[in-house]
């Protein structure tokens, strides 16, 4: 499911996606999402009938909307297997600066989730935070949402990235720049799995990024991931698209990673 916020967002205008080389996609859907009081009572229950387990992602352009968009979870905790934290979302009161390129604005969000969830009667479950590989202080912003008691990580989310039409002269995409996901993005998804397990010895991590078969499941194990997560591949499977043509068996559907 796609990350959800504590109101309802229309996301990005149109196109929001497109295909680039090397069978990666760049998206620009914008978080577009029903609220999360919707979503509770639209979507939770088919999930739950279909015996789902549930990671739901949230995300929030300052501290209180993180906050607002937790706490209606805490209400639902027994039907929730985790609580997905997309901190990749600029925050409107530091200059609209990503919240995942700043370590202490990552903990504050993950604690305010934590501190909603708890309200709600949700303080047993796990908050895994879903961080950005577009830093170059990842190691700390990661050792800030552990110490902020995140539970775990998913690492990562979508690269910055650009598509030109050349044909209308302008960006592909109707926002101008996307995420980049897919193929393209395996070796950056690796690099950030392996390098923050090193310096975080022990942390359960769900490395999304790429992953679209079973041997890319295993490279993420042995970059140091619990998990592989697929996103794009996902979508690709939904929309009958494999990238490559591989088969993408093995994989662990993740959060509000999984579009
Ligand atoms: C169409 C699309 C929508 C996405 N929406 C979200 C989202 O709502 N929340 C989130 O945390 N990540 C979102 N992502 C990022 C993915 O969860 C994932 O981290 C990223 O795509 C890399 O993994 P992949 O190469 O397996 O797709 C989205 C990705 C795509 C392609």
């Amino acid at each position: 499911m796609k990350s959800l916020a504590a109101f309802a967002w229309p996301g990005n205008p149109a196109p929001r996606v497109c295909p680039t080389s090397g069978g990666g996609m760049l998206n620009s859907v914008g978080l577009a999402g029903p609220g999360v009081e919707r979503w509770i009572i639209e979507d939770l229950p088919a999930l739950k009938d279909r015996g789902a387990r549930i990671i739901v992602s949230v995300w929030g352009r300052s501290i209180e909307e993180f906050a607002a968009a937790a706490e209606p979870l805490g209400r639902v905790a027994g039907d929730l297997t985790a609580v997905e934290v997309n901190v990749s979302c600029p925050n409107i009161e530091d200059r609209s600066r990503m919240f995942a390129h700043a370590p202490a604005m990552t903990g504050a969000a993950i604690r305010a989730v934590r501190n909603a969830l708890e309200s709600g009667g949700g303080d047993a479950l796990p908050v895994f935070a879903k961080l950005s590989p577009n830093t170059s202080e990842l190691v700390e912003v990661a050792g800030a949402a552990l110490e902020a008691g995140a539970a775990g990580l998913t690492l990562v989310n979508t690269l910055l990235g650009l598509a030109i039409d050349a044909e209308r002269r302008s960006p592909a995409l109707g926002a101008g720049g996307g995420g980049l996901s897919g193929p393209p993005m395996k070796a950056v998804a690796l690099r950030a799995v392996w390098e923050v397990a090193r310096a975080h010895p022990g942390t359960a991590i769900i490395g999304t990024g790429g992953v679209g078969s079973g041997l890319d499941a295993v490279e993420m194990l042995l970059a140091g991931a619990v998990r592989g997560g697929g996103g794009d591949c996902d979508l690709c499977r939904a929309t009958g698209r494999t990238p490559g043509g591989r088969r993408a068996e093995g994989v662990v559907r993740t959060t509000g990673s999984s579009a």
